[in-house]
């Protein structure tokens, strides 16, 4: 056990408010009985307008990859053309899922790091078709890159109207601007344990009337996921199978949370953050992973230099109860992230900032004292508009 306070900055499971743990250890209630009825009604309305969606929205109980499955299987059939855009490890796994399915994929895959380029989109939608479905991702964990959806989107509509827009918005819904209806977005799927600041075990997808038309002639196979199956329970205040109550409880008080801190003060809060972090980074000498222009404001990938040892580095952080992530894929062991979504403050990122200061400079690297913690201070006071 580590004796000094956790500072956990993974991009999730993000750390949780203690009123939203002690939510947690609320006594069962009866997930077929009135009291469950109103709680998913209530939750259900509120998570609506985060997700800007006039559309049904479903909580499934799942981590997000079940959320992107009962997008696939719910929606779409075998031998379908799908178009699945990806900028990295979890667009590859939305196209995987899809071609599980037996979808007809085509990938077109950008280079790691950067977002997805709206032009070469179209071109891609212009050679073959004609499209069932479009998958995107909104935030590139693995990458650290935000993509522009509201262009890509745009695209999508005017080339291949027909087509279903999926989008896997779980790491970034919730924390930084994103329009379902605005965007004429079909099914939009998030997961508990990102921006919500809820332990993971829900996933929530919104639904268009669209994709509930091509639901009713949807042939892939299906069971736990079939999010009709959902939406019919949802009508009777239920879930077809037996929900993780103890997070709905949760997210019932972390949506309380958000809501007196609103969406647009969310927002704001990620941007000082996610600037906070990439100066911080930036100015103790690491080079950024992302394309800055669609930087991350969730997450932050960082490569690891060659001079660098990264188990001792590591080591280190964690004795002082930072905790960072990994790389994924083809990015294991090459960079490191930091998550900075959902229960997460500028001064968290500063002490995060100290401690990366403290371990460099102990394991004898050039790194001026308080530098980092200035230069993110700063950027974060920029964000905010606040005078530094
Ligand atoms: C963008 C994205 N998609 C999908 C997933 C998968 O979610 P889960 O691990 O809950 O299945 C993640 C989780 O990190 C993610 O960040």
């Amino acid at each position: 056990m580590n004796r000094f306070e956790a500072n956990l900055r993974i991009p999730g499971p993000t750390s949780l408010p203690d009123a939203v743990r002690e939510a947690g250890a609320r006594q069962m209630v009866n997930h077929r009985g009135p009291e469950f009825a109103v709680l998913q009604n209530s939750i259900i309305a509120r998570l609506k307008t985060f997700f800007k969606t006039e559309n049904d929205v479903l909580i499934v109980t799942a981590a997000g990859t079940g959320g992107l499955e009962s997008a696939i299987v719910s929606f779409l059939s075998p031998g379908d053309k799908v178009l699945a855009v990806t900028i990295g490890a979890f667009g590859d796994r939305f196209a995987k899922i899809a071609t599980t399915y037996g979808a007809e994929v085509t990938k077109l895959a950008f280079e790691w790091g950067k977002a997805a380029d709206p032009a070469k989109v179209r071109e891609a939608l212009v050679a073959g078709g004609p499209w069932k479905a479009i998958l995107l991702t909104q935030n590139e964990t693995s990458t650290a890159v935000t993509n522009p959806i509201e262009a890509l989107a745009a695209v999508a509509k005017e080339v291949a109207p027909d087509a279903l827009i999926l989008v896997d918005a779980i790491s970034g819904l919730g924390a930084v601007p994103f329009e379902t209806d605005a965007w004429g977005l079909d099914v939009v799927v998030s997961g508990s344990q990102k921006a919500w600041m809820v332990a993971p075990g829900l996933t929530f997808v919104a639904v268009s009337p669209r994709a509930w038309e091509a639901a009713a002639v949807a042939k892939m196979p299906k069971f736990y996921f079939d999010l009709m199956a959902h939406k019919t329970s949802a009508e009777a205040g239920q879930t077809p199978w037996t929900p993780a109550v103890a997070v709905m409880f949760q997210l019932d008080v972390a949506l309380q949370l958000m809501e007196q801190e609103t969406l647009a003060e969310i927002w704001k809060r990620h941007a000082a953050v996610g600037a906070a972090v990439r100066a911080g980074l930036q100015t103790l000498g690491f080079k950024l992973l992302a394309d800055q222009e669609f930087a991350s404001d969730t997450v932050t990938g960082a490569w690891i230099p060659e001079d660098l040892d990264w188990k001792a580095f590591n080591g280190k952080l964690r004795k002082y109860g930072l905790v960072v992530a990994g790389g994924q894929g083809a990015l294991k062991g090459k960079i490191f992230r930091i998550g900075h979504l959902g229960h997460v403050t500028v001064p968290n990122i500063l002490n995060a900032m100290a401690v990366l200061e403290q371990t460099l400079i102990e394991l004898d690297r050039p790194v001026t004292p308080g530098a980092a913690v200035a230069a993110a201070q700063v950027a974060a006071l920029k964000a905010l508009g606040v005078a530094g």
